[in-house]
């Protein structure tokens, strides 16, 4: 295979992790970014005692400038990006009348914003090279809509617009551009859901459980593979069967 350079936004989450030991797993450079430096440091270290060197760049994907700035950091540190996962993002969670602009903002900007603040700086280099894999996290949610999510719901449905765009027009640079919308995983972020609302969720899933992050994992690193090159501006709904859109 060929080895390349990866970049999971919010690799230290519970997916972002699974789709760094995925892509690490195959061989390749991975790359990914923090906020919280101490935080990352604990995260970078147990990765290496797992035998994984993860480069780790400062970065708020919520950021234009922080964002030029850490792919330059990753140019430097570990070569251009070739495999970029847009994994990083929030929830705040409340009923549309009760949101506040803050709520509203934060999603954007961390959830779909960040779609172009990382993506726009490793474009080009991607186009240059006539190779590339895009791979955006979306949602269940953004595909069914979910009762106190509307900033969330919105940011994952412009993710997918994100992808369906940017692979129409990167398509003849051999880079794909797809969507991964995974459902509720047993990750931090489903965990904080309250106990008796997550309980009625779950019993919606056909699967009849959470999902677990490797399962995510597996569908990017199936996106980001050499041989997916002719699938582009797809969205893989991996649920349980708790929605099947077509
Ligand atoms: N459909 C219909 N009614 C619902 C409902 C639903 N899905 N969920 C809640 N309600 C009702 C309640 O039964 C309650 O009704 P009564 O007042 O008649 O008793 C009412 O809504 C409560 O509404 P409030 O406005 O008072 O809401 P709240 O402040 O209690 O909290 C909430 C609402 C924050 C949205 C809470 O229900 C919640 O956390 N829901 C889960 C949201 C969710 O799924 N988040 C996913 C996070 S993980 C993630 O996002 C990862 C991913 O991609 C899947």
């Amino acid at each position: 295979m060929t080895q390349r350079t990866a970049l999971v936004t919010g690799g230290t989450g519970g997916i972002g992790t699974a789709i760094i030991r995925y892509l690490a797993g195959q061989g390749h450079r991975v790359a990914s970014n923090y906020r919280d430096e101490a935080k990352a440091e604990q995260w970078r270290k147990a990765m290496a005692a797992e035998g994984i060197e993860v480069c780790m760049v400062p970065g708020d994907v919520s950021d234009p400038v922080s964002c030029e700035a850490m792919n330059k950091a990753i140019e430097e540190k570990c070569g251009p990006v070739e495999i970029l996962v847009n994994n990083a993002g929030i929830t705040r969670d409340t009923t549309f009348h009760k949101m506040n602009y803050q709520q509203w903002t934060d999603v954007i900007n961390t959830n779909l914003n960040a779609c172009f603040n990382v993506t726009r700086p490793v474009i080009e280099g991607m186009r240059a090279r006539k190779w590339g894999r895009i791979v955006q996290i979306s949602s269940i949610n953004g595909q069914k809509g979910q009762y106190g999510q509307a900033n969330y719901a919105a940011a994952k449905a412009g993710m997918h617009g994100f992808t369906i765009s940017l692979a129409q027009e990167n398509a003849k640079f051999g880079i794909t551009v797809n969507t991964v919308s995974p459902g509720y995983v047993g990750t931090d972020m489903v965990m904080a859901v309250p106990e008796e609302v997550r309980e009625k969720i779950v019993a919606q899933i056909p699967v009849g459980r959470l999902g677990k992050p490797e399962e995510i994992a597996h569908a990017v690193a199936f996106f980001t593979g050499e041989q997916a090159s002719w699938i582009t501006g797809a969205n893989l709904a991996i649920n349980g069967g708790h929605y099947m859109g077509w």
